[in-house]
């Protein structure tokens, strides 16, 4: 399936009870064609009413954050989540919904191939990147898992609630530019 197919196909999906509560899915937003790819744990209020991801509160955080290294959504980059649809409260989506769900985005991964994946917070890290992870502990080291490498950092609502976070995430954010600027070099094919 091409990308098209694959967003029309998950706009459609009533695989999991979060269709009956959605009021849009949240396919995700960015360059298909994009180096790096971040993950988020699913739509809240915000992104429900407007169809796209990250885009309340923390999803500003997050674009002021990552413009300062460089990284833009209209242009370098794709940002989607685990789950597809908002989960109602914005409760944690359960392990059932994500497993559904893990398909869309294994569709958008295999689509974009990304040289670096990035989960933001617990639960996109702990299904993408290790099921044993601690972020506070494991945020901006790189794994790299066939082919591809990952990392995780905070959430951006997780910076909202403790300020304190901020300069970690920034810290990773930076770690991430070079990581990318060091792949991009390994793969350049000039040599003088
Ligand atoms: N939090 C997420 O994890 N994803 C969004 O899209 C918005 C908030
Ligand atoms: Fe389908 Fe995912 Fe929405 Fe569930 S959350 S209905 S699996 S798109």
């Amino acid at each position: 399936m091409d990308w098209e197919n694959v967003k029309e196909s998950c706009l459609r999906c009533t695989e999991c009870p979060l269709c009956d509560t959605r009021t849009n899915v949240v396919f995700g937003q960015g360059n298909p064609k994009a180096d790096v790819m971040f993950v988020g744990e699913g739509p809240g209020e915000n992104e429900d009413i407007q169809a796209l991801p990250f885009v309340g509160r923390s999803g500003k955080l997050l674009d002021s954050m990552l413009g300062e290294v460089g990284f833009f959504r209209e242009s370098n980059i794709y940002i989607a989540n685990i789950v597809k649809c908002r989960p109602p409260l914005n409760r944690d989506p359960f392990p059932e919904e994500q497993e559904k769900c893990i398909r869309w985005l294994r569709s958008q991964f295999l689509l974009i191939r990304p040289k670096i994946v990035v989960a933001l917070g617990r639960i996109a890290a702990s299904r993408i990147v290790d099921p044993c992870i601690k972020i506070t502990r494991d945020h901006g080291k790189f794994v790299y898992k066939k082919g591809t490498w990952f990392m995780a950092t905070l959430h951006p609502a997780a910076i909202l609630r403790n300020p304190g976070h901020k300069e970690a995430v920034k810290h990773d954010l930076e770690l991430l530019k070079n990581k990318l600027i060091d792949i991009q070099e390994s793969l350049s094919c000039i040599v003088f």
